[in-house]
């Protein structure tokens, strides 16, 4: 029988589809497996269900002589080796649209939360120290009828942008190309990154992270920000010098950042812990009951399309 291993329990509404068809085995831990737990698990596998913490590199291939597909349980898959599996001829895929919604829902929770000063303010309410409304307590930014600059117009970029109707807000927005659709959808305007950072507001990351992108937002591109600018990034952590981010932070040169992803996770830089002008989440953009269940499906469907000898329907590499 098809052998198909599962790095972490995702949602057991993917794995029943799979049940009368494969022998599964799930890794019920309720944490990652170490690299070598995880070499010698997928030895005799046919496929594997990985998460954006495994590292799916050519010791795993190695490892994993029999692997047909691997089934990566998030859109982005910066974690897989795509050349090494294209190579062997093992395809991989990925867990894209199903996410899109959740992931721009949360880099509005942070462009909210960074503005209005959300969480410092509930800090100050639960410490006791409210003694009565004051004019001048947490002011914050006004969000409608300002510029947002989305990096990376895709998916979830592009959803991010949609949900600014309603703000009267102005979009600028940078991708590998012009996106008629979107521009004619939303009133976007395609411009260089240098434009974006100097004219916008508010600028929400939204591209994969890959060679061409990674330290995207470095020193050089955080000084053109406006002071009053706030930073939003859901997509991976490596798009931006972190240490650039400190620095610029500390001294103020932008207004607030928000994060969802980091470097090095899930290692938090102890300068960002330390400033008050920056939102730190533990990577849930895609957080739902209903996403991560929808993620289940879609990773699980692939490899039943695999079964069916059909390409399987979210293929990443092509
Ligand atoms: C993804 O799917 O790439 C997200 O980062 C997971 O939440």
């Amino acid at each position: 029988m098809f052998k198909v291993f599962a790095t972490r329990n995702i949602p057991k509404e993917g794995l029943e589809l799979l049940k009368p068809r494969c022998e599964i085995e799930v890794n019920e831990s309720g944490r990652s497996l170490t690299k070598q737990e995880l070499l010698e698990k997928i030895k005799d596998k046919d496929a594997c269900i990985t998460q954006l913490t495994d590292k799916v590199d050519k010791n795993f291939f190695e490892a994993g002589q029999n692997l047909k597909i691997v089934a990566n349980y998030a859109v982005g898959f910066d974690n897989i080796d795509l050349n090494e599996a294209t190579k062997r001829s093992i395809f991989v895929t990925n867990t894209p649209d199903v996410l899109t919604q959740a992931t721009a829902e949360l880099a509005w929770a942070l462009l909210f939360a960074c503005s209005r000063k959300i969480v410092e303010a509930d800090k100050f309410t639960r410490a006791g120290l409210y003694k009565g409304w004051d004019l001048y307590l947490f002011l914050g930014l006004d969000i409608s009828n300002k510029t947002l600059g989305i990096i990376g117009a895709g998916r979830i970029g592009q959803a991010f942008a949609k949900m600014s109707k309603g703000f009267k807000i102005n979009i600028l927005y940078t991708a590998n190309s012009k996106k008629s659709d979107f521009e004619e959808q939303t009133g976007a305007k395609f411009v260089d990154l240098n434009t974006l950072l100097k004219e916008s507001d508010f600028v929400s990351i939204h591209a994969p992270l890959t060679p061409h992108t990674y330290h995207l937002i470095g020193k050089n591109e955080l000084s053109l920000m406006k002071k009053t600018a706030v930073l939003i990034n859901t997509s991976r952590g490596a798009v931006i010098d972190e240490q650039a981010l400190i620095e610029s932070l500390e001294n103020k040169q932008i207004y607030a950042a928000g994060l969802d992803v980091y470097e090095r996770e899930p290692i938090i830089e102890k300068g960002l812990k330390e400033l008050d002008n920056v939102i730190l989440l533990p990577h849930i953009g895609s957080a739902t009951y209903k996403t991560r269940i929808d993620m289940s499906i879609l990773a699980v469907q692939n490899i039943l399309d695999y079964l069916d000898g059909r390409i399987p329907r979210t293929l990443v590499n092509k």
